[in-house]
């Protein structure tokens, strides 16, 4: 029994935490550095526990902390049940997680189970044991194709760029087989038919739940089973394009097509490992849950990763690609709504993560940008369900420019530049305005800071107008009002609906429950509506920008603005 899973307390025992939570994710690289070695660590983490519970949030979501040559951000793990040595050490991940819960803070840890780094034991055994042998078989080997087997198995093409297969020297040095990798070559695939590798998982997700985590992330979990492996693709190319979401100009009809049958995502076979890993979950005492990043198409089928005895959470991602634009967005939040709520689980909401740009730099960047992004976090704080806050989120950051030559990303390499890749959202956290590197760390960060963001640093953002305290306002208020209803602390099933109100073109508006109502104005011009006579005497809780002003039945609602208000109780 580990030593410290947090304790709950009455009130928090009477509903599942995880369901109306807002997780925080830490990009432990980018978060804070202990030893002036220009990478954020663990003990950083650690170091800014009070900072994060400031916020209001309940959880940490922590990336990849485990020991991997790093070539795709620690998502190449080379061993799962160990932390790597720039990250710090097991003792202190052990010493995070029973920090974190002394705050009151639960961990969520990454999982990656679709892949295992070549630098893995089990792959550097693969490479020295013979075609055919168990150690191949725990990846896909497979001979190439053509007289000198110099043609991959199939024609599939890396989500990073180029081929999906690499091709190995045997022990003679002479070229060999192939291994699969859907990622970049330093990842390849695991065969999730082979004993050993569900045996491998399950030991990691027991080692990690022993320590104490609350939770799971569970990375490309749509991924690990293939069908179809040894068929070219009709469209390798095409299926690659269709896949990217900055990709608009293939025609629709072409793109739902080449996504209805995906042969390495989605298949069946998913399932039957999360039910497993379900009642794995379910076996530890706390409430311990997870979370699938799996794109799916069409998105209705997400709803069967969070079916009663599978996963409890799957990232919904409409919002990450989402304009700020009314129509857009409410139809977003319709079919999100409604598709969760026919399995009973919690929707959940992302506007910005390690893999996306900035929130801010999407809706067009600088003080505009800003004001947009702003308005659609109170958008997406008043939403039912689960949020997920990438951190610097809450600073309004934006993408970070890197000089070619700093770049990071196997997606730049592998695409020769075409694709600039993610490292502009993974850009160092400013701390302290005036300090170099803006207190991140003392020496040398990974990745260039930019000049000029003294004012977004987590010490001048004070202000009660700041970006950060609407971010900590909204935070606490959600609690306030949607999580903790009522005496005994039940989750209000009334809460869980929201009901569209009328309003002009570009305006989104709802009730939820009774003494919420939201607006968001998402056109370029000031407005004056009339609000419904039952919230004649509702005020402004909260507005994503000045100016707003309720009274006398009128809302004024300045451009790209959302507010909240709440009636009397
Ligand atoms: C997920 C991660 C991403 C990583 C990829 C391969 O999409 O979020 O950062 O590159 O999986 O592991
Ligand atoms: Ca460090």
């Amino acid at each position: 029994m580990p030593s410290h899973i947090l304790k709950e307390n009455s009130s928090d025992s009477a509903r599942l935490w995880w369901r109306e939570a807002a997780i925080y994710q830490v990009y432990p690289r980018s978060f804070q550095d202990s030893n002036g070695d220009g990478e954020g660590d663990l003990l950083g983490v650690i170091s800014k526990l009070d900072y994060i519970k400031s916020l209001g949030v309940d959880a940490i979501w922590l990336s990849p902390f485990y020991t991997s040559p790093n070539k795709d951000g620690g998502y190449d793990v080379s061993n799962p049940r160990d932390v790597d040595r720039r990250f710090g050490s097991i003792s202190d991940a052990e010493a995070l997680i029973e920090s974190a819960h002394k705050y009151g803070l639960r961990i969520i840890v990454d999982i990656v189970p679709n892949h295992f780094s070549t630098e893995h034991v089990w792959f550097q055994e693969a490479l020295k044991s013979p075609p055919g042998s168990t150690a191949r078989a725990r990846f896909h080997f497979y001979d190439g194709r053509g007289v000198n087997g110099d043609i991959p198995p199939n024609n599939w093409c890396s989500i990073f760029g180029g081929s999906a297969w690499t091709r190995i020297k045997e022990i003679d040095g002479k070229p060999g087989q192939w291994y699969l990798h859907l990622f970049d070559s330093s990842q390849a695939d695991l065969n999730w038919e082979n004993n050993e590798v569900k045996r491998d998982f399950e030991k990691t997700l027991r080692f990690w739940l022993e320590k104490g985590v609350d939770g799971f992330r569970i990375d490309v979990a749509h991924g690990l089973v293939k069908d179809k492996i040894l068929q070219d693709h009709r469209d390798p190319e095409g299926l690659t394009r269709a896949l990217r979401l900055d990709v608009s100009d293939m025609p629709r009809d072409e793109r739902e097509s080449l996504l209805s049958d995906v042969p390495f995502f989605d298949r069946e076979g998913v399932h039957e490992i999360y039910r497993n890993w379900r009642r794995i979950f379910d076996s530890y005492s706390g409430q311990r849950m997870s979370v699938a990043e799996a794109w799916v198409h069409p998105s209705s089928r997400a709803t069967r990763y969070v079916r009663e005895d599978e996963l409890h959470q799957i990232f919904n991602f409409d919002f990450l690609i989402a304009e700020w634009d009314a129509s857009f967005l409410k139809s977003a939040i319709d079919r999100t709504l409604h598709e969760v709520s026919a399995v009973g689980a919690p929707a959940t909401w992302v506007l910005c993560n390690h893999d996306s740009p900035r929130l801010v730099t999407r809706l067009g960047g600088g003080e505009l940008g800003s004001k947009k992004a702003r308005a659609m976090a109170l958008l997406t704080h008043a939403l039912p369900g689960g949020i997920y806050i990438f951190q610097g989120e809450e600073l309004g950051l934006e993408d970070g420019s890197i000089p070619d030559h700093r770049r990071q990303d196997p997606v730049y390499f592998r695409t020769h530049g075409a694709d600039k890749g993610r490292d502009g959202a993974r850009v160092p956290i400013p701390w302290s305005a005036g300090l170099p590197h803006y207190g991140f760390t003392s020496g040398e960060p990974w990745l260039p800071m930019p000049e000029g963001w003294d004012a977004l640093a987590v010490n001048s953002q004070n202000s009660a107008e700041s970006y950060l305290e609407l971010y900590k306002k909204s935070l606490a208020m959600r609690r306030k009002l949607f999580t903790l209803n009522g005496s005994e602390g039940k989750t209000d099933q009334r809460l869980q609906k929201i009901s569209w109100i009328d309003s002009p073109r570009g305006v989104l508006a709802f009730r939820r429950g009774e003494h919420f109502i939201l607006y968001s104005n998402t056109t370029g011009q000031h407005l004056d509506l009339t609000l419904e006579e039952s919230a004649n005497d509702f005020t402004i809780a909260l507005s994503s920008s000045p100016g707003a002003r309720a009274d006398g039945g009128l809302l004024h609602l300045p451009d790209h603005t959302t507010v909240w208000l709440a009636g009397p109780r």
